[in-house]
């Protein structure tokens, strides 16, 4: 694998491996890489003769100055871990601040509702960092393929609504929720959490795949409801909310009864930790 810092080195390299017919995938991380992010390479592996991972930590994304601080960091772990997955060919691509925003991005997206629910709500601001940078990563890199987890679903959503506005020629590839053995979604949060804490958030994945099991013995609005008393009753975790909504539009869903195929999403405080993760209710 090589190791590349600047667009100009990255497109470089990369329209030599256009012009020789290479297939182009694109896995965007903010590092701190466990299995969810090697889960999506490994996808991506499959399918693309060349594959690039991206490592940034995008400052734009970050509503709370406090968890961009925060955000756990370890460029040489993530060089070691890469190396051992990664092919001769395959790009690492580890760009500082200033090489993906030489000026301040000061465009604005119009998601409709996509951003205004759920992590839009109470991380306002944050999708439309998260399209400033994936929409500059697309423009430099023009993948074929650009692979995203389901772990953040709403995310994934906007991605899609991003490219489908933008009208880019690239195929957005979902890949499914990685999880520890007791349940808990991977995340790079994770290390966060105290003894405490770990103990007590596999509670979130068991509670909502409870939920699905008792989804036809309660209304919508009982169901969400039950989500929230129970972990808050056995634990110390506190919900921030728990949504579910029409997987493709992201409404609100009013009852089982409605058509199409419905999500789960919450969001949780573990102590200072916040952990988000999501279920098919279809
Ligand atoms: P990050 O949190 O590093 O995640 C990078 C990618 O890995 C995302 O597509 C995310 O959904 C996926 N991922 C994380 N944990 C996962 C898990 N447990 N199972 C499956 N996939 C998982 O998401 C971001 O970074 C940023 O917002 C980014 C898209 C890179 C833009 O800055």
């Amino acid at each position: 694998m090589l190791v590349i810092k600047t667009q100009h080195d990255l497109v470089e390299k990369l329209n030599d491996f256009r012009k020789k017919g290479h297939s182009i995938g694109l896995v965007p991380t903010m590092g701190a890489l466990h299995e969810g992010h090697l889960s999506l390479i490994r996808c991506s592996l499959s399918r693309d003769s060349v594959t690039v991972v991206s490592v940034f930590v995008n400052p734009t994304q970050f509503n709370d100055p406090e968890d961009l601080k925060k955000y756990p960091r370890d460029p040489d772990a993530d060089q070691k871990i890469l190396e051992k997955i990664l092919r001769p060919g395959d790009l690492v691509f580890m760009p500082d601040e200033r090489e993906v925003y030489p000026e301040p991005d000061k465009r604005v997206f119009n998601f409709g509702i996509l951003d205004k629910v759920m992590e839009g709500k109470f991380r306002p601001g944050h999708f439309n960092g998260v399209a400033q940078v994936v929409s500059r990563l697309f423009d430099m890199v023009k993948p074929g393929h650009a692979y995203f987890g389901l772990k953040d679903f709403q995310q994934l959503t906007i991605i899609k609504a991003m490219v489908h506005m933008l009208d880019l020629p690239i195929q957005i590839i979902s890949c499914p929720v990685i999880r520890e053995p007791d349940g808990l979604a991977m995340s790079s949060r994770n290390i966060r959490l105290d003894e405490k804490k770990r103990k007590e958030a596999p509670l979130i994945y068991r509670t909502l795949s409870e939920a699905v099991r008792l989804k036809n013995n309660y209304t919508v609005e009982d169901l969400k409801q039950w989500v929230v008393d129970h972990i808050e009753k056995h634990s110390s975790l506190r919900v921030e909310y728990f949504e579910i909504v029409h997987t493709d539009t992201l409404q609100t869903v009013l009852s089982w009864e409605e058509p199409g195929d419905k999500q789960g999403c919450i969001a949780v405080w573990a102590g200072k930790v916040r952990l988000i993760d999501n279920i098919s209710f279809t």
